[in-house]
């Protein structure tokens, strides 16, 4: 694994690699150890572009927990100066970085970066425009496997905003290159990508028939910040029709679990009673996502003694 850029066609073993290696990491640090040495005297560059709360924080508690030295650059206060991407991107590789994580609003953007490092220098995409948020895909598969087991037999709902949801294309492919049973996508035509019938999910324009018998149900926001008008739908006619409470869920699996990526809106896509109840694992998602993350750091530094190093 040289960079983590996508799920999207990536060996199905590599994947599976990544988890067993975060369930090593899990395994390893608790409450009594909270660093291991494997990525001691390397320099972590998180580049956000666009906000974020848990992918950034995990980023880099998961860099401290594997001894790196990590930079948080204000990317803001930089580009303002009229600094090129690529004079910034010279510049922090200039000061010796290893890896840079980036979030950028524009597809592609992690690519580019991949593109103009130098050798031996990875690039993390931690999400990019409307195309992919490959740790998010991985935490989530991680969390999923945790709870219930093998891929296989599970039939997988993703519910919302499927088509401004780099999550949701990051899923289908991870889910399905690890096995899962059946991959579903729940939304109004609306809100699907124009690709839709070449990601590899079923697509469900009612929410009831998405949800049944489903074994793993996740939602995703609203994602206005990426929509114009006409698209835009109200709050509480989209609730009526595709936001996730108790009484809907009596339609899936009764042992499923309910996931979000975040960050959730309570009243909007999902129920409150919903989210804090005994079915959410959504804190869990975003505590998986710290070793995940040292799972891929340490791959495609090649650090981790049993980890060869492949081409992405
Ligand atoms: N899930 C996710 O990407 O959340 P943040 O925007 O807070 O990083």
């Amino acid at each position: 694994l040289r960079h983590f850029l996508t799920t999207e066609g990536v060996d199905p073993r590599l994947l599976g690699r990544i988890l067993d290696t975060a369930e090593s990491f899990a395994g390893v640090l608790g409450k009594s150890v909270k660093t291991v040495p494997l990525l001691r005297g390397r320099t972590v560059v998180n580049l956000f572009f666009e906000s974020s709360t848990r992918t950034r924080t995990t980023f880099e508690l998961a860099a401290k927990r594997l001894s790196a030295d990590v930079l948080n650059i204000a990317v803001d206060t930089t580009t303002t100066k009229g600094e090129s991407l690529l004079d910034m991107l010279r510049n922090l590789q200039a000061m010796q970085a290893d890896m840079f994580v980036v979030r950028h609003h524009q597809s592609g953007a992690a690519e580019y970066f991949a593109r103009h490092v130098d050798p031996g220098v990875a690039v993390l995409n931690a999400g990019d425009g409307w195309h992919a948020h490959p740790t998010q895909a991985m935490l989530d598969a991680f969390t999923i496997r945790r709870h219930k087991g093998a891929f296989e037999p599970l039939r997988i709902a993703i519910v919302g905003d499927i088509r401004h949801s780099r999550v949701a294309r990051s899923q289908i492919h991870a889910f399905n290159a690890l096995g899962a049973g059946e991959v579903r996508v729940i939304a109004p035509d609306t809100l699907l990508p124009a690709d839709i019938d070449s990601l590899g999910a079923q697509v469900y324009n009612d929410l009831n028939a998405g949800l049944r018998d489903a074994d793993v149900v996740i939602a995703l926001r609203l994602q206005r910040e990426r929509m114009q008008g006409a698209l835009l739908p109200g709050e509480s006619e989209y609730f009526r029709h595709y936001g996730l409470t108790e009484s809907r869920l009596r339609g899936a699996h009764p042992e499923a679990i309910v996931m979000h990526p975040g960050p959730i809106n309570r009243g909007v896509e999902i129920d409150s009673a919903l989210a804090d109840g005994p079915r959410s694992v959504i804190l869990d998602q975003v505590t998986n996502g710290i070793a995940v993350r040292m799972a891929v750091m340490t791959m495609v530094l090649g650090v981790q003694p049993d980890t060869p190093r492949e081409a992405s």
